[in-house]
């Protein structure tokens, strides 16, 4: 696979065949170091459509799954986070030492009924050797994409072995991405939807029909969870909700809850939790934000990085309750735009834009104003 560091090489050589020459005219036109590729709504679709969102998907998780295994060479933090009474406002960093990530993303639950969207996101990847960002890309398709890759991820290591069966509830804009990537990197066929909205219910079986998977349209959270293996939770509400009560819970279930990720937003009964071995991204930001912010902040957690390491183990009986209390951490947004710079070049996929400002002598940024004058 290609790395996601070899590209702009050319980009350097410009910059010193300039320098060696700083009486060189500006061309009109903004430089090749002015140019850094955009990812945009439109293109983001099309490298989904042209790759298929399961392989993506799939491919995707062996990114997040090679940067987990680095877990330790990250810069890592909680995210930076802005709270209103409508929602939130964050930005997630995050570097390995030689390519630096972000991301902006809110998260508003009321958005929906006012005809936005809940959760949207773009994102930067830049070189930390001289700090050019080298992609910017949209990113709400994409948080979609990777929080689905590394549910399915996580579910690899602790869903009990030979899983089919998925309850799937909050049937928003996340649900089919999960769906899929279950199917693609877990193995199960069969999705049982619940949502408060059965108009959120009923787009999901449209959208996947096509899919291959059994899906069955539930009217409740206890009919969604009869025979399932796996239970994901991803519903939106700013408020500590209880989607899953401890009678709902039976042993050796997998659950994997997204929709709890910020103070005051949980969906899961407090005694489910004393119930389960919970598995985390990363507990600092984890323990404001994710399920376990109902708990002591001592309480035992794994992290995820340490069971894809093989460092501890995940599942170790068939009756045990595993929990993966997901947030959503900077390094599978980082994952996931290294995963898409590399498909740059083989998609074509992107346009450039003009964001560096680049004068011919680097000090002469004021002089660059003057020339653009004409
Ligand atoms: N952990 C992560 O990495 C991660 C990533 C993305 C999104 N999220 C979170 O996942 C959640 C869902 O995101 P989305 O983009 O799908 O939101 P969305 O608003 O598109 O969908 C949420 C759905 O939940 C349903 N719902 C609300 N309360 C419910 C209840 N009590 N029972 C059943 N259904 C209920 C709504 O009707 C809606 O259809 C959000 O809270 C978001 O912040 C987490």
């Amino acid at each position: 696979m290609q790395s996601a560091t070899r590209l702009p090489d050319s980009a350097l050589d410009e910059m010193t065949a300039r320098k060696a020459n700083p009486m060189n005219k500006l061309p009109p036109l903004p430089s090749k170091l002015a140019m850094v590729p955009f990812v945009s709504v439109d293109n983001m679709m099309r490298i989904v459509n042209t790759i298929g969102a399961r392989k993506m998907m799939a491919e995707m998780a062996q990114y997040i799954e090679a940067d987990f295994r680095k877990w330790e060479e990250f810069d890592k933090t909680p995210r930076v986070a802005a709270h209103s009474k409508e929602g939130v406002i964050e930005l997630m960093p995050t570097s390995d030492g030689e390519m630096y990530g972000f991301k902006y993303v809110n998260g508003h639950p009321a958005n929906m009924a006012r005809g936005f969207q809940t959760v949207t996101a773009f994102g930067v990847l830049a070189r930390v050797d001289n700090g050019y960002p080298i992609m910017l890309s949209e990113m709400t398709v994409l948080t979609a994409l990777r929080t689905a890759a590394t549910s399915a991820l996580a579910a690899r290591y602790l869903a009990p072995k030979g899983s089919r069966t998925m309850a799937m509830i909050g049937n928003g804009a996340q649900c089919e991405f999960q769906a899929l990537a279950f199917q693609e990197i877990v193995g199960i066929d069969t999705v049982r939807l619940y949502d408060i909205d059965p108009k959120a219910t009923q787009k999901a079986v449209r959208n996947l029909a096509e899919s291959g998977l059994s899906v069955v349209s539930c009217s409740s959270s206890e009919e969604a969870v009869t025979g399932a293996q796996i239970v994901t939770t991803c519903t939106a509400d700013k408020q500590y909700a209880t989607i899953l009560t401890d009678n709902m819970v039976g042993p050796g279930i997998h659950i994997n809850a997204i929709g709890g990720d910020c103070p005051g937003k949980t969906e899961l009964h407090k005694d489910i939790l004393l119930r389960s071995n919970i598995f985390v991204e990363y507990p600092p930001q984890t323990r404001i934000e994710g399920e376990i912010q109902q708990l002591n902040p001592d309480h035992p957690v794994t992290e995820l990085w340490q069971v894809i390491t093989g460092a501890t183990q995940g599942r170790i009986s068939v009756d045990q309750i595993t929990l993966f209390d997901s947030v959503g951490f900077a390094t599978e947004d980082f994952s996931a735009l290294r995963y898409v710079y590399d498909q740059l070049e083989r998609t074509g996929h992107f346009v450039e834009l003009d964001m560096i400002a680049d004068p011919d002598d680097p000090r002469d940024l004021f002089g660059m104003l003057q020339r653009a004058k004409g």
